[in-house]
């Protein structure tokens, strides 16, 4: 029983119908109208500083809110707070905790519009991307309410010799630092902090630089929930400041971040410093994600599969599909139809319900990605490529990619956007081919299309990755379903989303009572 019988999903949005479609756009019209306010919240208060402006990534030119950086005083009182509230919080039990995690599940389902708007003018989400991600975070709420109840109420009864009684009982660590991203700045950065409060921490939450204003509604509805504000402080600013400050701060408990591998070598290396208590690092990080398709694939499907996974949320998950093997017989064909496929997405503005892919993040995103594009160009073969006409000079827009490349670990690392790599393999070669994807050291998603079960346990055994999808496309993790998470450069685990998500944020304490 992995859920919880009371628990429920969240409505979605069907944005076909018109009423929807209106509802839509009146929740963007008031999101535009109004100036966002983001910045340090400390004990339930925002912090007043010198601030910068937000900008949309689809349209620079519009100021959506303000925010300013968290200080190392304001670090210093968050901490001092958070340590002072956490006891009581631990003490509180499973149960009393599940109850606040469900108040905050419901306070953001039913501002689901909101929220939506705002992703989109900050995140750059198209309506269905912030709609899913709404009801990821309030998944996330309900599904670790659950496993509090059911983790942190009652100690374990164990065997043990007559008249001895043994328990072992879970309980929070302390105070951990929740470091999370921008492609997800509502779910991941809400899982997080939902994981570390179920297990009975007290959290610190640095959100992404470019999504601060999502992050401290988030923080607003938490308290509102019900939360006692020393218990969730939000302390944005950037990762080699404020970021390096939690980590290297001498009253943290743990830390959970989700990001770039790298920035999750340089937090290890931190926490590998520091004095004191050995601490719990969880990250999960980026992938090198390849999918195979053999011969007896369905072309319509695999097609739909590929570009859902490549270039949908505009590539950039970290489960999204980098890399696509297709049989070198019947690459042509498929090759063929992806680019006739791709033509048909509407790239633009992530308000309006037909748009397929919005823009990418900042434009540093985009120059970078431009990059890439440019050795492809050079080093590959360039198979199709959208004109996104102007829209390149209003926003952070980039025009996707599918490109052949001659080597299959032609990728050494993440490219973090919506560009798909196609490379022909000879199924007789298959191993070598995957051996050196896997070969590579990530380990998050994997793809495989077919319909022959023992092509599926093949490539399973050839590339190692936390998430296998077999016949569907391999985004879209659903919290208590998907389990999600990686091996290796991928991640440390555990999963988001799974049965043993809030373990490491806890200690076991086993206890052998004689009386
Ligand atoms: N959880 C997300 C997904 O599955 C991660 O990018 O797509």
């Amino acid at each position: 029983e992995l859920y919880g019988a009371t628990r429920r999903n969240p409505e979605g949005r069907d944005y076909s119908l018109v009423l929807t479609r209106e509802k839509a756009a009146s929740a963007r019209a008031r999101a535009e109208a109004e100036r966002w306010r983001g910045g340090a919240i400390i004990g339930g208060a925002l912090v007043e500083g010198g601030s910068r402006p937000v900008t949309s990534p689809s349209d620079r030119a519009r100021v959506i809110g303000d925010v300013s950086s968290a200080t190392p005083a304001d670090i210093d009182r968050a901490v001092a707070l958070a340590r002072a509230a956490h006891p009581g919080w631990d003490a509180s039990g499973g149960a009393g905790r599940a109850a606040v995690l469900r108040a905050m599940g419901d306070a953001l389902e039913a501002d689901m519009d909101r929220l939506v708007a705002l992703l989109s003018l900050e995140g750059g989400k198209t309506l269905n991307d912030g709609v899913a991600e709404v009801r990821e975070a309030v998944d996330f709420c309900r599904y670790y309410a659950h496993l509090a109840e059911k983790q942190f109420s009652q100690p374990e009864l164990l065997n043990g010799p007559v008249g001895e009684t043994n328990r072992l009982e879970l309980r929070g660590r302390g105070v951990f630092a929740c470091i999370s991203p921008w492609n997800f700045p509502l779910a991941i950065f809400t899982g997080q902090i939902a994981a570390a409060l179920a297990a009975g921490n007290a959290v610190l939450a640095k959100p992404a630089e470019q999504t601060p204003l999502i992050a401290a509604e988030a923080v607003r509805l938490f308290h509102g929930a019900g939360l006692d504000p020393a218990l969730l402080a939000l302390l944005p600013g950037e990762g080699g400041t404020v970021g390096a400050a939690l980590v290297g701060h001498p009253g943290i408990d743990g830390v959970a971040f989700t990001g770039g591998t790298d920035t999750a070598r340089a937090i290890n290396r931190a926490l590998a410093g520091r004095d004191g208590p050995i601490l719990p690092f969880i990250a999960e990080t980026g992938g090198l994600n390849g999918m195979f398709v053999d011969t007896t694939a369905l072309r319509e499907q695999v097609v739909d599969d590929v570009l859902l996974s490549a270039v949908g949320s505009a590539g950039q998950r970290c489960s999204a599909l980098r890399v696509l093997f297709l049989p070198r017989d019947s690459a042509d064909a498929l090759i063929e139809t992806l680019a006739g496929a791709l033509d048909t997405l509407v790239v633009g503005d992530p308000a309006d319900p037909a748009t397929d892919i919005g823009p990418v993040i900042d434009a540093e995103a985009r120059a970078a990605l431009e990059a890439h594009a440019q050795k492809l160009e050079q080093e590959g073969r360039v198979i199709a490529r959208r004109d996104i006409g102007a829209l390149a000079e209003r926003g952070d827009f980039f025009a996707p990619v599918i490109a052949e490349v001659p080597e299959p670990d032609y990728l050494e690392r993440e490219v973090f956007g919506p560009i798909l790599h196609v490379y022909r393999y000879d199924p007789a070669d298959l191993p070598r081919v995957a051996g050196r994807l896997a070969a590579r050291g990530y380990g998050l998603t994997l793809g495989v299309h077919s319909r022959i079960e023992r092509f599926a346990e093949e490539v399973r055994a050839l590339v190692p990755a936390g998430n296998l999808y077999v016949n569907r496309s391999m985004i879209g993790a659903v919290v208590g379903v998907q389990p999600f998470g990686g091996e290796g450069l991928s991640g440390t685990g555990p999963k988001a989303g799974g049965p043993h998500a809030l373990l490491r944020y806890a200690v076991e304490r086993a206890v052998s009572i004689n009386i």
